[in-house]
């Protein structure tokens, strides 16, 4: 039988499969039906010192080969996730869960990160440089210098696992420089892709959703080739002791497969969990099986970053 076992990090899952932050993970009550699912794992909603609104109504499309969505951060603030999490450290102590969270300045970046490490929480923590919906709050990882700047500061003093989403880069140069400022650092992974930032959607003649004149973050079926250039890009460029998650255009098994063979360890779902539900999660496991059965793969190492060339 084949497994979908995997690991980051020093952290073991039981399904490679979880949930992409922001999608089934703003409450207490979506991040239990996430434990209750076949996913590995979750990750809470990125949180942010104090809670958050978000952006008016409405944010979030469906269409037909995704979403576009602009929902500027609405979440219940790093203490109400920190609390849970450590709940789960104790009544489910053999499970490991992952916390998302972001700054919008590096001061508040370093507050954040300081209260994960006074918390006890012994988890991984996923820092978000990517968020492409706060008004006049650019996406930091497209600055490179600030990124190893915040990056330098925060290896200083923050002594766990941690980890980064970073957006879509689109030049072969950006992926060579991009690396080059994550090897510096003990990173435990990188999280490849957020949404690509600042998309439109068109119904009729109208923008689709309300913030930002319809500008938003498009997720789906439209992004899986360029998830699956930054997952391999990555894979190719950082240091092996640094593991890739692979978000991005995941809908079925074969998705998931190709994540792995471009070098994923983790896979993320986001839209397709939006439209489907927790159940996207046994069917995506059960669609990859398959493939792996057929092949022969027993374990992810069998094919994992194994992508072929012509
Ligand atoms: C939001 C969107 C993102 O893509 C992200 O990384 C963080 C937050 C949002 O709009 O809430």
């Amino acid at each position: 039988m084949s497994s979908t076992k995997t690991h980051v990090g020093k952290y073991e899952f039981e399904n490679c499969l979880m949930n992409a932050a922001g999608v089934c993970c703003y409450d207490r009550n979506e991040l239990e039906k996430m434990i209750h699912s076949e996913a590995g794992t979750f990750v809470t909603k990125s949180a942010t010192l104090n809670p958050r609104e978000g952006n008016p109504q409405p944010r979030y499309y469906d269409t037909e080969l995704g979403c576009i969505n602009s929902m500027g951060l609405p979440n219940l603030g790093i203490d109400y996730y920190l609390e849970y999490l450590l709940e789960l450290q104790e009544r489910l102590s053999e499970r490991t869960f992952f916390l998302s969270m972001t700054g919008l300045s590096s001061e508040e970046i370093h507050i954040l990160m300081k209260k994960v490490l006074d918390s006890g929480f012994k988890g991984p923590t996923e820092l978000n440089l990517s968020c492409p919906n706060v008004p006049g709050k650019p996406q930091l990882a497209y600055d490179l210098q600030t990124t190893e700047q915040i990056l330098s500061e925060v290896f200083e003093y923050f002594d766990r696992p941690l980890g980064i989403k970073l957006p879509p880069y689109f030049d072969i140069v950006h992926f060579d420089q991009a690396a080059a400022v994550f090897n510096k650092f003990p990173l435990t992974f990188v999280n490849c892709v957020n949404s690509i930032g600042n998309g439109l959607v068109i119904n009729d003649e109208s923008v689709v959703i309300k913030p930002k004149n319809g500008f938003g973050g498009i997720g789906g079926q439209y992004i899986k080739p360029t998830a699956l250039a930054n997952v391999h890009a990555f894979y190719q460029r950082l240091n092996p002791s640094i593991q890739i998650i692979g978000t991005g255009g995941v809908l079925t098994g074969r998705d998931a497969f190709e994540h792995i063979l471009c070098g994923a360890s983790m896979i993320q779902i986001g839209t397709s969990l939006e439209k489907e539900g927790t159940e996207v999660f046994s069917r995506v496991t059960h669609e990859l099986k398959e493939i792996m059965d057929e092949k022969g793969y027993k374990t992810l190492e069998d094919f994992k970053g194994k992508l072929k060339y012509l």
